[in-house]
């Protein structure tokens, strides 16, 4: 009797402070921004859009002479790797079922749509000696048939998915990649060049080159870090500069299209207040890295890195820097390769600096000296790394207006991940903050032109596999037909699609 007494005290006692805590948590974490400035509505040449990406989506990973990419290989040898050991053999069928992907987007209204070109799909040697006809007749129909809805086709020419042939000998360590990706633009520029008039060359370098070759948590899984990481990027910034030139030499007069990269970057805020230097190291680690190269005065690497890393290269007894900087030729030709600037914006951070360094000796971590971390009051999403916050996107596009010559910038991805649900009020919330984050930098004199909404369906999400959910289209992945159903979101977006304007969040579906 007295323990059943106790049990329910105990059991009382446990609901109140979780009850409290969770009412706490609610109540503190925030999704919002306000609103600034003159416009309360996007000018109307402003694009909306939504992503996508081939691995992610297209499924059909052997069929019509397709090879494997580094994607399908790893996802195939270590399924252990993958949060659900899913793969993307199937992904949404998207390669069969672009029909039910159109209806989406006809749905959202949306202006452009981005989606990727698989390149094992279309050559799968990965050079242009063999060539698959029915890959290309796939992305000719996808192209024409946005064309004829009045959506303009946004291509990624790579995006993660390196065909496994390449990597076999080094892949992006190896610098006969920037002949083997000139070819392989050539060839889309040549093929898809009449019709599709915005060509994004790589999606994220630094979130591939890291991962992939540097602390090998995505595929080919090499273990380098400090070094083949850093070879990657500069490798992927030589072949993105020589895919830009190509075009303009060959293609710009009779096809009139842009050309740009995105790259993917947080926004950082001083933890400790005394120095905004902190702030500066940590956007020139991040997005400057890539960025500085093209858009910024010296057609280099950001002078801060070149010095860290060649002294500490020289600390480690190397006898040379493990960066090195590009020389006179290379800095001429990468200054000023892009039309704009893709930015992926998902999160941001507070940022100190870390003494002594962390990481492994040598790495990225171990360069950077930062040390990160979080604000309670962000509100997190299902993925660990995922917290709102608007207002970095504001200052992040503040960022470049004032450090790249207020280039044009298109947003190239922004969302938010959660289970899947149908009504999903988390997602409605961070679109809203961050098109008043856009709308806000617009209004302070951003050069933003486009925002592409990441995602359209809910996809294979890398290494978390199908557990986190980022589409405005939930899909139904045990049915057969795998329906594409809209979300309360997807009706939200199409809503500021249409007003051009941000309306409260309960009058919309
Ligand atoms: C990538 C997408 C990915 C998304 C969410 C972006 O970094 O480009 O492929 O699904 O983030 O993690």
């Amino acid at each position: 009797m007295k323990i059943h007494f106790f049990l329910i005290l105990l059991w009382k006692f446990v609901y109140c402070v979780s009850f409290f805590s969770f009412e706490n948590r609610s109540e503190s974490q925030k999704c919002e921004l306000r609103h600034r400035g003159k416009n309360v509505k996007f000018p109307k040449q402003f694009l909306f859009g939504v992503s996508t990406a081939a691995y992610q989506i297209e499924g059909a990973w052997n069929e019509d002479g397709k090879s494997p990419s580094i994607w399908d290989t790893y996802t195939h040898l270590h399924p252990e790797r993958i949060a659900d050991h899913s793969n993307g053999d199937n992904a949404a069928e998207s390669y069969h079922r672009f029909e039910q992907d159109l209806r989406a987007l006809k749905e959202l209204k949306v202006d452009f749509y981005r989606f990727s070109i698989s390149w094992s799909r279309v050559l799968p040697k990965a050079d242009t000696t063999s060539q698959s006809k029915k890959a290309i007749d796939y992305y000719n129909m996808v192209i024409n048939t946005l064309l004829e809805n009045n959506i303009q086709p946004m291509v990624t020419m790579f995006h993660y998915d390196m065909p496994d042939e390449l990597s076999s000998f080094g892949g992006f360590t190896n610098d006969i990649i920037i002949k083997y990706f000139r070819f392989y633009a050539d060839f889309l520029f040549k093929t898809f060049g009449d019709r599709v008039k915005k060509w994004i060359t790589f999606n994220e370098p630094f979130d591939y080159c890291v991962p992939g070759y540097g602390n090998a948590d995505f595929p080919p899984m090499v273990h380098a870090p400090g070094v083949a990481d850093y070879l990657c990027l500069d490798n992927t910034l030589r072949a993105h500069a020589s895919a830009f030139h190509l075009y303009k030499a060959k293609y710009f007069d009779s096809q009139k299209g842009k050309i740009g990269i995105t790259i993917s970057s947080r926004f950082y805020y001083n933890k400790n207040k005394e120095s905004d230097e902190v702030v500066d190291r940590a956007m020139q680690y991040a997005l400057g890295w890539l960025a500085h190269p093209i858009f910024g005065k010296s057609g280099n690497y950001p002078f801060i890195i070149i010095e860290d890393i060649t002294s500490n290269s020289m600390r480690e007894g190397l006898p040379w820097p493990r960066l090195k900087p590009f020389n006179f030729h290379w800095t001429k030709y990468i200054k000023g390769s892009a039309d704009f600037l893709g930015l992926n914006y998902y999160t941001s951070r507070y940022v100190e600096i870390r003494d002594p360094p962390g990481g492994e000796i040598p790495s990225w971590e171990y360069d950077s000296r930062i040390k990160y971390s979080l604000d309670k009051k962000w509100k997190r999403a299902k993925s660990n790394w995922l917290y709102c916050v608007p207002n970095g996107l504001e200052d992040i596009l503040r960022w470049i207006r004032d450090n790249y010559n207020n280039v044009e910038v298109y947003i190239t991805e922004n969302g938010w991940s959660d289970d899947g649900e149908l009504v999903d009020l988390d997602r409605i919330g961070f679109l809203k903050a961050h098109l008043q984050a856009v709308l806000n930098a617009l209004n302070d004199g951003c050069n933003v032109t486009h925002y592409s909404h990441w995602s359209l369906i809910d996809n294979f999400e890398w290494n978390m596999g199908f557990t986190e959910k980022f589409g405005l289209y939930y899909l139904n992945m045990t049915s057969r037909n795998k329906e594409r159903v809209a979300k309360h979101s997807a009706h939200y977006y199409k809503s500021i699609i249409e007003s051009r304007k941000i309306p409260s969040s309960d009058n919309f579906v």
